[in-house]
């Protein structure tokens, strides 16, 4: 018998407003047009004055242990995935700690691979519970990117959102074998030789400020379309699963092109990709987690599914994983 991480439950909290690409196009030189032929996107959330990343993460939080029917001094440890913290420290996962009321003393910590970063905590939430160290788990992926964009650069601005998703996991036992329901692979990768085509421009020891997102679009785009799908290739084989096995396709929610073309590499058709770019924009390492959210509130992801998980962002970062829901 092995030990497995099985999702327990899933909660997701977007903030109350909405912008639209109209909106924008009334701001900057762009139009609702470019945006959703080039992206996909139709509208984002967008945070509220002094609404934090924290406050996001809490929310989906509370909603995901609600669902898993436990409470928050059940967790054994808390993983927060952000790029966009409340403070440059302490970790966010530490606020949220404070602001659900645990008080028993779990560990508490932030993952920073930004559009990566859900499948990096899931993989390290995953770990930990394997080797025995807790039992339960709350992985969170939980973004403001709204606070770090420049909003006079149309190449941008236009792309990002804000919002949250969180998981709870729990030990269970498995034969080893991809029957399995839990996570059944990680893979995760890195490669700081292409800082450059997506970073931000500023930060506590290079210029003492927050800066702003910049990006090589079209650069990031090739990369993601070869990174995103040779990594789920990596996870179909070291599981010995096919493409056709996967119930859902639950990719990072770059921007729809890069979706479809992923998609399409692997061979998995168009009704079980779950696709949210559209509402939600790309809500870096929220974007799983909130996509996850709605497709098993819309009841497509079942109990015993198979689903599989990509995404890549700046650093460059990459990842998949394969739970059986
Ligand atoms: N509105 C109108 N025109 C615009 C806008 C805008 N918002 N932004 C750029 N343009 C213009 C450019 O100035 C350029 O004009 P020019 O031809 O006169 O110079 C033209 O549109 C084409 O620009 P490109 O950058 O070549 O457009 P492209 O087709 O590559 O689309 C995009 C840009 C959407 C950024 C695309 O490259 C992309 O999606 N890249 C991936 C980026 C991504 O998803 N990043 C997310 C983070 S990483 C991740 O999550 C995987």
């Amino acid at each position: 018998m092995v030990r497995r991480s099985i999702v327990a439950g899933i909660g997701s909290y977007l903030p109350e407003r909405i912008v639209t690409n109209a909106e924008l196009a009334a701001r900057i030189d762009t139009s609702d047009e470019w945006i959703q032929e080039r992206s996909g996107i139709q509208q984002r959330h967008i945070v509220a004055d002094g609404e934090m990343t924290s406050d996001l993460a809490t929310c989906a939080a509370q909603r995901a242990l609600a669902a898993a029917g436990m409470e928050p001094d059940d967790i054994g440890i808390i993983v927060v995935a952000t790029s966009t913290p409340d403070e440059t420290f302490p970790a966010t996962a530490t606020v949220v700690q404070s602001k659900l009321g645990c008080a028993n003393g779990s560990m508490g910590f932030d993952v920073q691979a930004v559009c990566s970063g859900f499948v990096f905590a899931l993989a390290t939430a995953d770990n930990f519970i394997k080797v025995g160290q807790v039992d339960t788990a709350l992985v969170i992926g939980a973004e403001t990117f709204s606070k770090i964009l420049d909003w006079e650069d149309r190449s941008t601005c236009v792309l990002f959102g804000d919002g949250a998703g969180a998981v709870v996991l729990k030990a269970g036992e498995g034969d080893g074998s991809s029957a399995d329901r839990g996570v059944l692979s990680t893979h995760l990768h890195s490669d700081g030789r292409l800082h450059d085509l997506l970073y931000v421009d500023g930060g506590p020891s290079s210029t003492g400020q927050v800066g702003h997102l910049r990006m090589e679009g079209r650069e990031v785009f090739k990369h993601a379309v070869t990174k995103m799908s040779e990594v789920t290739i990596e996870a179909l084989e070291a599981t010995g699963l096919h493409a056709d096995d996967i119930d859902w396709f639950v990719p990072h929610q770059a921007n729809r092109r890069i979706i479809d073309g992923t998609a399409r590499k692997l061979g998995i058709t168009g009704e079980r990709v779950v696709v949210t770019i559209g509402q939600h924009a790309n809500t870096s390492a929220a974007s799983i987690p909130l996509a996850l959210s709605v497709a098993v509130e819309d009841k497509r992801i079942q109990e015993g599914n198979l689903v599989l998980l990509e995404a890549m962002g700046g650093g460059l970062t990459w990842g998949s994983g394969i739970v059986r829901w």
